[in-house]
Order: C-alpha cells, then structure tokens, then sequence
C-alpha cells in the first residue's frame, strides 16, 4: 500500500474574541445610509415607527470582517478537513460554482411572492430538476417543497395517511413498520403523523429481518419505511422481497434513499417496486446540510400517490411554467412558496455538470472510496465492523471500536476528539446507539486515495496513542481552541444561551 503517509502538524488558532455586541462602539459604521429624501416620519404610519433603536453593534467594516475571519480559525469547516467522519451526515464537496449562480441576480434578487410570470426561469429550474430525480428514482412525479431529509419522510408519511384516509382504512391501518437501521427520522416521523411504529431488528447475518417482516406485517400496516443501503453501509439484498411482503399485506412502501451516494445510476426505488422515495438534496446533490437549518428534502411518488403531492405544484403547459394550488387532495403545504431555492439551484448544477454517466460515476468512486478506506481502518488494532462481517458496504460503514474500549479504557468520542488534534472534524451521529463505542464514516467521492491513507493514518496513530499512553487520547483535544465542551451546560436550560438577550441574563447575570 506504499509509504505512510506523514501525520500533519496542526495547532488552531485561539483569538479570545468578544461578541460583536461587546465589540460595539458607539457611532462606529460600516457604510453610511444616506438620509431619505422623505423623512422617516413622513413615509411611515406612526403604528409602524419604533419606539427605539434596534439595539444593533456598532461596528466599521474591517471590524466586521476580522471578527469573522477570527471565528473561521477557530473552526474545522468542512472546506479545511478530511470530513468523512460525520457518518450519516454525510459531508460532501459542495462546488464552488454552484454557489456563483445563487449568487447570480436572477435568482438571489427574486422575491418569493413575485407573480409566477416574472420567476419563468426559477420555475423551470424547480421543474427540470423534479423530472430529472423522477428519471433517477424511477418515480412518476417529485416535490422539493421540503427543507431536509426528515421534512421529507413527514411529507412521505403525510401522503400515507391521506391516501389510506382516502381509501376509508386510516383507522385500521395504524401501523408503520421500520428497521432499527433505518435513520430514526423514519420511526419519529411515523409517530408524529399518528402512526404505531414496529422496528425490525437485523437477522443473525446482520441484514433486515424478512421473516420478522413476515411476522409483523397485516391488515394494520400502513407502510414499510426502510433506508436502504441501511445506515450500516449494508444494503438489503431482499429488498424486492420486502416490498412484496409489504404490498401483498395492502400496505405502501416507502424508501428512504437519502443513503443513495452509492446507488447513483444503479438502483432506482421504483425498480424495486417502492411507491414513495425521498433524497437528501443535501447528501447525495452536493447542496450544504446547513446544519438542520434551510437544506432540501425530495419525494418522489407514484401516479397513484401524485394527488397528496404538497401544493402548489410546478406545472409546464408547453408554453410557461405555473403554480398548481387547485389540489383538493393534497397534503397542503409542507414550507412556505416552492421550497429552498439556493439548494435547488445548486443540486440542479451539480446534476447537469455531471450528467447520467458522471452520476454513475458518482456512485462507483463512493463505493470504492468506502471499501478501500474500510480495509484500512479494519486493519487497526481494536476496530471492528459488527453486522454482516466480513460483507462488503456501499458507501458507508458503522465501526465499533468496543474492541479498543475494553482494553484501553479509550472510548470512541475520545478517539474522535484526539483526531481533531490532527485537523479533521470530530465525528457526530451514529444513531441509533445500537453499534457500541460507535464510528461512522463515509468518505463519498469527494475524497481522493491520498486523503483517506491520510484520514486512516490519523485514526490508526490514535488508536497506538490508547494503547500506548491512554491519558493522551483522554484528555484530548491539545491542539483545539476549544476544549471539551461540557455535555452538562448543553442540557440545562439554566445555562444555555442562544441568544443574546439570553447570554446577557443567564451568562453575564445582567
Ligand atoms: C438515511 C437518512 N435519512 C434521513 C435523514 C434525515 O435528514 P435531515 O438531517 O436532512 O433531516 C438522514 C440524515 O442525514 C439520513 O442519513
């Protein structure tokens, strides 16, 4: 496999900076409004006018932009590391150029209530990217109306429930049925639409159970929510099968592809038989996951689910591009207007620039990546991939380092935040908590052989560091601005502060 390659020597920068509003100087600008022509006074009813200042800092531009550029060096953004280790996150490259045409004026200068004759353009985005992930998924229609992955299995499990209401058998069919490696979007979302969940444990192979399928379906399910290839990296081998069991029971089938960087070009969930899908615009199109904010979901439907489609739709009759809000059926609106559409601009782009093969293409490094970084990281001492051993993954794998835990005492978040000391993000989710002392990596196609040989060497010079000299490992991060953040003040209420207001009451006792 070639020389090791050399560990990089990192240490971050720590700026003790003060908030912007402790940075404020009275008077201080960083441009100069000019004064109306019509005073304030005059052009606003007085029941609009403010009593007082907004209360903003007061700061020049250059004070501005060092306190940020300050910030970002106390950060590890996902454009400065090695990020395979957000697992089911998944942190891919998001091109550059994508963002240039968000930037463009066309779209970022367009107001969502303009009249749908003056958003022609954006429109026919919205609508060629729903055929094109139609085509993908193999499904007869999309939404992009949802703002995330999980947004989009409630809108999935909306559509469930409207279609059994339809049917007349929502009361009876009150069941959904899920694997417990399937995200726990799928079962959280399930319950909030009312449903009783039933979860599926693996079989002893380590993939979904078709007989404990077999056992739990009949005449009160409603649907199976599956993930598939499962957050395990593993994918079902009887997925057909399971959509078969599900619909000889009259029940729907729903897919949760947002795993799909390694299936690209290759499985398609209407093949499989599915009559609903969503992807995470996010994971598998190249968008940012904006951190639970303002990311992009899509659903995908059959011709039978398409009347509880949100509304409005994006119609094109030939000539232009309309809004649909004349769908009685439909589930209503699941985000305001026709969705994100910086991340649908930007998924759009990623699409065209790549094309049917490029995605393809896509799919076959990702699965490549996964299993080469996967032979090296089985290769160091007290790693583990429980369930299925020995298989192959797509693009994603769930490690245990329980192994290293009993004989070091070194436990995998220890790990994580000791890789940070080497300049690579600390890894975040791995749920369900099934796998013990749990690492989940998924390197994409955006990684190259010389970043996971570099990302693997970093892992397996740690886990030497637990087994040699543990304190090391323990007390880590020593490079870090920030040291271990105390779990304890993030679950108190008394002293988590996400405002400003809040800081100054519970932080500063003001
Ligand atoms: C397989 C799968 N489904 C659903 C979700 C939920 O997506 P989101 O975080 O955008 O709500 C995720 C999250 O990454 C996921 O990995």
């Amino acid at each position: 496999m070639g020389a090791k390659p050399p560990l990089r020597r990192f240490h971050q920068a720590s700026w003790d900076e003060p908030l912007l509003f402790e940075l404020s100087s009275p008077g201080e600008r960083g441009v100069q409004v000019p004064a109306p022509e019509v005073p304030f006074d005059d052009a606003l009813p007085a029941g609009l006018r403010r009593q007082d200042p907004p209360g903003l800092p007061e700061l020049s531009q250059l004070h501005v932009l060092r306190h940020y550029l300050r910030l970002s060096q106390e950060n590890l953004g996902v454009d400065l590391n090695i990020d395979v280790g957000q697992g089911t996150c998944t942190m891919k490259y998001s091109p550059k150029i994508n963002d240039q045409f968000v930037r463009d004026p066309g779209v970022a200068e367009l107001h969502p209530l303009q009249d749908e004759r003056t958003v022609q353009g954006v429109l026919e985005i919205v609508y060629r990217l729903e055929r094109m992930l139609a085509e993908i998924s193999g499904m007869d229609h999309v939404t992009l109306q949802p703002g995330a992955g999980s947004a989009a299995i409630y809108t999935n499990v909306a559509m469930i429930r409207a279609y059994f209401a339809a049917c007349g058998e929502l009361e009876q069919r009150d069941e959904i049925i899920t694997t417990i490696f399937s995200h726990p979007s799928n079962a959280a979302c399930a319950k909030t639409a009312g449903f009783k969940v039933i979860t599926l444990y693996p079989d002893a192979d380590g993939y979904p159970d078709l007989e404990a399928l077999k056992a739990a379906v009949g005449p009160r399910t409603a649907a199976l929510l599956i993930t598939n290839p499962e957050d395990t990296g593993i994918f079902n081998p009887r997925i057909e099968e399971f959509v078969r069991v599900v619909h000889e029971a009259g029940g729907l089938a729903c897919y949760d592809q947002a795993n799909a960087n390694g299936i690209l070009g290759i499985t398609r969930a209407r093949d499989a038989g599915f009559d609903l899908c969503h992807f995470n615009l996010h994971k598998t199109f190249s968008t940012p996951h904006a951190c639970g904010g303002p990311a992009a979901g899509a659903c995908g439907v059959t011709d039978a689910l398409a009347p509880y489609l949100p509304r409005p739709t994006v119609e094109f009759d030939g000539a232009s591009y309309w809004l649909n809000d004349d769908r009685p059926a439909s589930v209503g609106k699941i985000r305001p207007f026709y969705g994100v559409i910086p991340n649908l601009v930007r998924a759009y782009a990623w699409i065209m620039s790549l094309g049917a093969e490029g995605l393809r293409e896509v799919a076959e490094i990702a699965v490549l990546n996964n299993n080469y970084l996967m032979k090296k990281v089985l290769e160091i001492r007290g790693v583990s991939a429980p369930y299925a051993e020995g298989r192959r993954r797509i693009e994603q794998v769930r490690y245990s380092w329980a192994e290293l835990t009993e004989d070091t005492g070194v436990h995998s978040d220890d790990i994580g935040v000791r890789a940070a000391d080497f300049g690579t993000h600390y890894w975040t989710s791995h749920h369900p908590f099934v796998v013990p002392e749990p690492m989940t990596l998924e390197p994409t196609e955006s990684y190259s052989k010389a970043d996971l040989d570099e990302y693997a060497a970093i892992l397996a010079e740690v886990a030497r560091e637990a087994y040699e000299d543990a304190d090391v490992v323990r007390t880590a991060p020593h490079n870090s601005t920030v040291h271990r953040v105390r779990p304890d003040t993030l679950d108190s209420s008394e002293t988590w502060a996400v405002t400003w207001r809040a800081y100054r009451r519970k932080i500063l006792g003001e």
